[in-house]
């Protein structure tokens, strides 16, 4: 048995084990992480994905690190600057680092401490927001959500999946529309799988056709996840987003983004001081799977591919976090940030 499991995450007190995203839904493929540079691979073709994880899992590795190379203070430092710079957008992951560099000078022991504390805290933050989030729906409702916010993102139940799966464990009928999530797919992979297995009904829908659903009237509630919250409540998620929440405001469909503390960024004033990853064109130009690689665009097509995207505070209805629920006014007083 392992020390710590999650969904995704296995953490012994010398190793970490990962389920393999990629995989998913074909396989459940278990990898063993033994360094920096492996997490960083696995980081880098989303093995290991999702704000809360990344963070989680960098946090093992540089306390296992400490541990396999002790009184090495200046080497664990280079090692945390280069975990640091994989994936910018998440803010989860600079919160955990802040928080195992905060305990350098106190040893190996004090690290892997501190980094099992983020974990157990990762958990309960996500039955907290999860509980709020499930406390906004109401029996029979149709959501829409887009990415992978679930079980395999985080430590515990997830964010805007976690209150989906919490209303259904309270007994609620739900319906969920599930966005494909282009460019990697990680709605039509990974939250159509875990649809399934948390036993709520579901229907995967292409993302460019989230509007007409919703001109329908076939849609009451959006709730996603974030990946940095700011200040003034602008966040980045994964791209795609910004595009349903136009959407949500022009057919008046309430939008809520579901998040734990740990993804606020009070020094991010707005949208546009969050960095935005860009990723390899290929990811546009065809796709890499299961059933092997195939390119469906001209070989050097020009691409711009932009991981994430900012949805501004004015279209956001609420934002659920562990800490409470806050509307725009309370967003504007700062309320989130504390
Ligand atoms: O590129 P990914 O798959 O790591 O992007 C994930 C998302 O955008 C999620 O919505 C976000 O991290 C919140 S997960 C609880």
């Amino acid at each position: 048995m392992p020390m710590l499991e999650s969904r995704s995450l296995r953490i012994d007190v010398d190793s970490l084990e990962y389920l393999d995203q990629t995989r998913l839904p074909q396989a459940e493929q278990w990898e063993r992480c033994d360094s920096p540079e492996a997490w960083q691979a696995a980081v880098k073709r989303l093995a290991i994905r999702g704000a809360p994880l990344i963070g989680l899992s960098a946090a093992f590795v540089l306390a296992q690190y400490a541990a396999r190379h002790p009184g090495q203070q200046e080497q664990w430092q280079l090692v945390s600057d280069r975990l640091r710079a994989t994936r910018p957008t998440a803010v989860n992951l600079m919160y955990c680092l802040d928080a195992l560099e905060a305990c350098f000078a106190k040893g190996p022991a004090a690290l892997a401490r501190r980094a099992a504390a983020l974990f157990e805290e990762d958990r309960e933050l996500c039955q907290r927001m999860a509980e709020r989030g499930a406390d906004l729906l109401t029996e029979g409702e149709r959501v829409l959500t887009h990415c992978n916010t679930g079980a395999l993102a985080t430590a515990g139940v997830g964010t805007a999946i976690g209150a989906l799966a919490v209303a259904r464990k309270r007994g609620m009928t739900l319906h969920v529309y599930v966005n494909e999530t282009r460019p990697l797919l990680q709605g039509g992979r990974l939250t159509a799988w875990e649809m399934a297995d948390l036993d709520i009904p579901y229907q995967l829908i292409a993302d460019s056709m989230a509007a007409s659903l919703m001109a329908a009237g076939k849609v009451d509630k959006v709730m996603v996840g974030a990946d940095r919250i700011c200040a003034n409540g602008d966040f980045a998620n994964k791209v795609g987003t910004y595009m349903l929440a136009v959407a949500a405001h022009y057919h008046q469909v309430p939008f809520y983004v579901v998040a734990p503390y740990t993804t606020v960024d009070p020094a991010c004033a707005t949208g546009a001081d969050i960095p935005i990853e860009q990723r390899d064109a290929a990811e546009i130009r065809g796709a890499t799977g299961a059933f092997g690689d195939i390119v469906w665009a001209p070989e050097n097509a020009p691409v711009w591919n932009p991981s994430f995207d900012v949805t501004p505070a004015a279209l956001v209805t609420g934002w659920v976090l562990d800490t409470g629920v806050f509307d725009a006014a309370a967003i504007a007083r700062g309320e989130h940030c504390r």
